[in-house]
């Protein structure tokens, strides 16, 4: 059964200009991704993963290249209209987890879908909780992130990342933080996401554990992605 393309990148290509040289992080890169695909990107310290995430993320430009995602070039639109379509394509999830400190994690889950639609907020709320429930966090809706352990709030960061039933899950060494037996509850999380919820990921990841539960892995150097980890 052929599936749909979620994800399509075309020549894409980001330079750094620093004062005398231009850091060519991605060059030319290609790649094609598949509706419920997970994917993890590899790769030495350095050597754009950060960057190319961002790129997919929409929270850097590309200097030239295509974004297509699901069928639709991402158009770099004025801030609003990127704004929109971020929070409704994309769930982001970043090593650190940004939560707000002043909300609990119910409140912090619920964000992303209150803006502009307050009166939701019931609705909002159950799904909210349902998000909570699926990362095991049922007991622990109503602490603040000051109450919660290091893979909580991962969690939490998980939840509100999915709030809005992005397109795709974009997570930036989601447990980079983390300890062995945290980090394995998370694993678990998002395999069973991607296998029951058909959730497009793609994380970039130091974990062999993590990288292992993907479907693909892709090591990214010279500014290109492959699929083999020594080739040039
Ligand atoms: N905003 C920036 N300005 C200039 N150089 C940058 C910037 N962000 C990253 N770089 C450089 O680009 C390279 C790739 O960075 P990054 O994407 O963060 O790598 P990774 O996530 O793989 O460790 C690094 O050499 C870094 O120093
Ligand atoms: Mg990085």
């Amino acid at each position: 059964m052929s599936r749909k393309i979620i994800l399509k990148l075309e020549k894409l290509n980001k330079k750094y200009k620093e004062s005398v040289e231009n850091l060519h992080i991605i060059r030319d890169l290609d790649l094609e991704i598949q509706e419920g695909e997970f994917i993890s990107i590899l790769g030495k310290s350095g050597s754009g993963k950060s960057t190319l995430l961002n790129l997919i993320g929409m929270l850097d430009k590309p200097d030239s290249g295509k974004i297509f995602i699901d069928g639709k070039e991402v158009e770099f639109l004025k801030d609003k209209e990127l704004d929109k379509i971020k929070n409704e394509m994309l769930g982001f999830v970043f090593q650190f987890h940004y939560l707000l400190s002043e909300f609990t994690a119910i409140e912090n889950v619920m964000l992303p879908a209150l803006v502009g639609n307050y009166k939701e907020k019931e609705k909002i709320k159950e799904r909210a909780y349902k998000l909570l429930e699926e990362m095991e966090l049922k007991d622990r809706i109503n602490h603040k992130p000051m109450q919660l352990s290091g893979g909580e709030k991962q969690r939490v960061a998980i939840a509100r990342a999915l709030m809005n039933s992005p397109k795709i899950l974009l997570m930036d060494e989601p447990t980079g933080n983390l300890d062995e037996e945290t980090s394995e509850k998370i694993h678990t999380i998002l395999k069973r996401i991607n296998k029951e919820k058909n959730q497009t990921i793609i994380v970039v990841t130091h974990s062999k554990e993590l990288s292992n539960i993907s479907d693909k892995k892709l090591f990214l150097k010279k500014g290109v992605l492959n699929y083999d980890e020594n080739k040039l």
